[in-house]
């Protein structure tokens, strides 16, 4: 298949129109899309990232109209989010209607629904007329692209087109809230922050999973974000060993040689620039990358979040 690359997102929708599956820009990470209603269409998504088929997908929607074809209700706690974050990097579960096919949800009851604010995705996502589902657009285990050289990279021949647009704002992906539950639960943590979250909900908590119980999300379960160099994550005190190569990220750098380092300046620059970095170093073929750990708060807690899953054998 030939990949067509543009910067029209008038262009990029009449492939979704058509039932094609399209890369566009987010402000958090690319998405790879195809129309919700649309089960082949959808199937493409899971071929061409090579998706276990147990991982739900998220719907974008580019208006909040849109959101009432793609759930039974809006909870009174989704409503007070919607709110005050949409558009936001923040993903809430509801309920799903009858009309979003059980392909895009894995078989669940329920549906995660985003209204992205990145610009050229809310056009994008308009042009397109219909609310699209869209996972990240790397091959499944790979770290999500921040940029449309990573989609490419993963993706060329795979799929009908890429929207190019800029590098996202955000680097990490969205913040899953599951709003079925009287409390508010936070699945996977992002840029939208628990303590964002409780300005709006007080009783909004983290999820922790219950021993012997279904994993609320399971995506999470799979092996996620992974550079295929091996991850070690490090305090400023800790042993650097001595591999072949290696390479560092972080905002202080320690006291050894690296064959290559990112220094950044705040916890949102480290987010930013954490899987552009992991697949820089697997281009340069790096056998070991030292992540410095960081204090979990605000944007720590989700930039921890993916460091520690990176660092997990
Ligand atoms: O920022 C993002 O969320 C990006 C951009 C493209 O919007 N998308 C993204 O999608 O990260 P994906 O498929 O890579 O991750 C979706 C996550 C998975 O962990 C999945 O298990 C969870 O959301 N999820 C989706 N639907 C769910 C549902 N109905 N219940 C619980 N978790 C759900
Ligand atoms: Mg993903």
């Amino acid at each position: 298949m030939k990949t067509v690359l543009t910067k029209s997102p008038i262009e990029a929708a009449r492939f979704i129109k058509r039932g094609g599956i399209v890369a566009f820009p987010t402000e958090t990470v690319y998405g790879l899309g195809a129309n919700v209603f649309d089960a082949k269409a959808i199937a493409k998504i899971f071929e061409a990232k090579q998706r276990p088929n147990d991982n739900p997908l998220i719907v974008h929607v580019g208006n909040l109209e849109q959101i009432e074809s793609l759930v039974s209700e809006i909870t009174p706690n989704a409503q007070k989010f919607i709110e005050a974050f949409f558009p936001a990097p923040l993903t809430l579960v509801l309920p799903k209607s009858e009309a979003v096919p059980l392909i895009a949800t894995a078989n669940l009851e329920t549906i995660g629904v985003r209204m992205p604010k990145n610009a050229l995705a809310l056009e994008f996502l308009r042009e397109c007329e219909t609310p699209v589902v869209a996972p990240s657009a790397n091959l499944s285990g790979r770290p999500s692209p921040t940029d449309w050289q990573a989609v490419f990279e993963d993706l060329n021949g795979r799929i009908d087109c890429i929207l190019q647009g800029d590098t996202t704002e955000i680097g990490l992906e969205s913040t899953v809230v599951d709003c079925v539950s009287v409390v508010p639960l936070v699945l996977r943590s992002g840029a939208i922050t628990l303590e964002d979250l409780q300005k709006i909900v007080p009783e909004t908590q983290i999820y922790q999973i219950q021993k012997d119980e279904a994993p609320k999300s399971p995506g999470l379960r799979h092996r996620h974000y992974s550079p295929r160099a091996k991850v070690v994550l490090i305090n400023p005190k800790s042993k650097i060993q001595n591999p072949k190569s290696k390479a560092f990220i972080g905002l202080k750098k320690p006291g050894a040689d690296f064959d290559l380092i990112k220094i950044c300046a705040s916890v949102e620059e480290y987010a930013h620039e954490l899987f552009s970095f992991f697949r820089e170093c697997d281009r340069k073929n790096i056998e070991t990358i030292y992540c410095q750990a960081v204090s979990e708060k605000g944007i720590g807690l989700a930039l921890m979040d993916r460091l520690k899953r990176a660092a997990e054998d």
